[in-house]
């Protein structure tokens, strides 16, 4: 018998952002941005999952750095963690045993369509991990642990979100019998904004990346104003002038990206920024973009370097959520044991 508390009806947000390279502006206005919105209107949980690190090579020393960086960043972008839980993945344990339940609900057909798998082992596949291959279950199991509804993602994980949903409702099949109330509603992605799938500085076509070789391609939370301000100033983009509609930015896709990062930063509409600047050419319209970039990067970047000349403050701000995250993971778990029929 599974109890049904009143907070198990409730809206929660989970989100997981990985702890390996530095941050760029696609993780930035695709997810922590909405992250920052959404914790007013929901209760929130938000976790640097080092266990998805790890399904591709990671140096020990440069992991635990790295999760440092990554939840400095998240604070310093406006991540209050008074209200939200905020921890490493690593540290609940149930995450692991959920993804293995979880590996027993999956069908291998499901998990050979995802295509971020595909693009991420490449030519490698036979050589990649295990994890690589099972990382959208342990991604279900972050997410069902809390029984999330709502999972604020940039477009690139979109497949992944219906993964888990497919999970949650094969689970809810196999071990909820037909009178129950289904034990896990089927989370719902929330792709927010103008910014859901920032492309790469140096070409329009490819998503802006941290294994991107290129630095030039993308726009890192630490970087500094002359750094920005160069990155901008050699984008790629066309010869011709800002249109006035959507539609005209189709076949642009330097241009359609870059005014996209624009009217996010600004929170306006892609329209709104291009009434902004149409029939204006690049020359005016990048310095524009220069400024509004460096307005809104700068002060997280300076924040950041503040939060991590105290390193053991975040652990301690970690170890907290933990025992947070935990509060509410562990009744989930147990029920989910139960109900597969675990003596626990
Ligand atoms: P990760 O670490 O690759 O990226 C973190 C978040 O940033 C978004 N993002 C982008 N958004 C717009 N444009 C881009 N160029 C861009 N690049 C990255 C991602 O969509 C993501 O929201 N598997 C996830 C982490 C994860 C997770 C979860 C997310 C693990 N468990 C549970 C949600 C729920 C990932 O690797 O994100």
């Amino acid at each position: 018998m599974i109890n049904l508390q009143p907070d198990d009806l409730q809206k929660r947000v989970f989100s997981g952002i990985q702890p390996t390279g530095n941050l760029h502006l696609g993780n930035y206005l695709g997810a922590i941005k909405n992250w920052v919105n959404l914790q007013n209107e929901i209760s929130s949980i938000f976790s640097i999952v080092d266990l998805h690190a790890i399904t591709v090579p990671q140096e020990p020393l440069k992991l635990k750095s790295s999760t440092h960086e990554v939840a400095a960043a998240i604070i310093a972008s406006g991540i209050d963690t008074n209200k939200s839980i905020l921890f490493n993945q690593s540290s609940v344990k149930e995450h692991s045993e959920l993804a293995w339940i979880f590996n027993c609900v999956c069908r291998i057909g499901w998990l050979n369509r995802m295509t971020q798998f595909k693009e991420k082992a490449g030519k490698n596949r036979e050589n990649s991990s295990v994890g690589l291959y099972g990382y959208p279950v342990l991604m279900a199991a972050d997410i069902l642990l809390y029984k999330s509804t709502h999972v604020p993602v940039g477009d690139d994980q979109k497949q992944h979100i219906e993964l888990a949903r497919d999970i949650a409702v094969s689970f809810n099949n196999m071990f909820t019998s037909e009178n129950e109330v289904d034990f896990f509603t089927p989370p719902e992605p929330q792709i927010i904004g103008e910014a859901t799938r920032v492309m790469s500085l140096k070409d329009g076509t490819k998503k802006m990346s941290k294994s991107d070789p290129s630095f030039a391609s993308r726009i890192n939370l630490t970087d500094s104003k002359e750094e920005i301000s160069n990155k901008i100033r050699k984008a790629k983009t066309d010869s011709y002038p800002l249109p006035e509609t959507i539609e005209e930015l189709k076949e642009r896709p330097e241009a359609h990206n870059l005014i996209s990062i624009y009217s996010s930063l600004s929170d306006q509409t892609l329209q709104e920024a291009l009434n902004e600047f149409s029939g204006k050419g690049f020359s005016h319209f990048k310095p524009k973009l220069v400024d509004l970039a460096v307005e809104t990067l700068n002060p997280i970047s300076c924040e950041m370097r503040n939060l991590l000349k105290d390193t053991r403050e975040i652990d301690k701000i970690l170890k907290n959520g933990k025992i947070k995250a935990r509060e509410i993971a562990e009744p989930v778990l147990k029920d989910v044991k139960n109900l597969v029929g675990f003596v626990n």
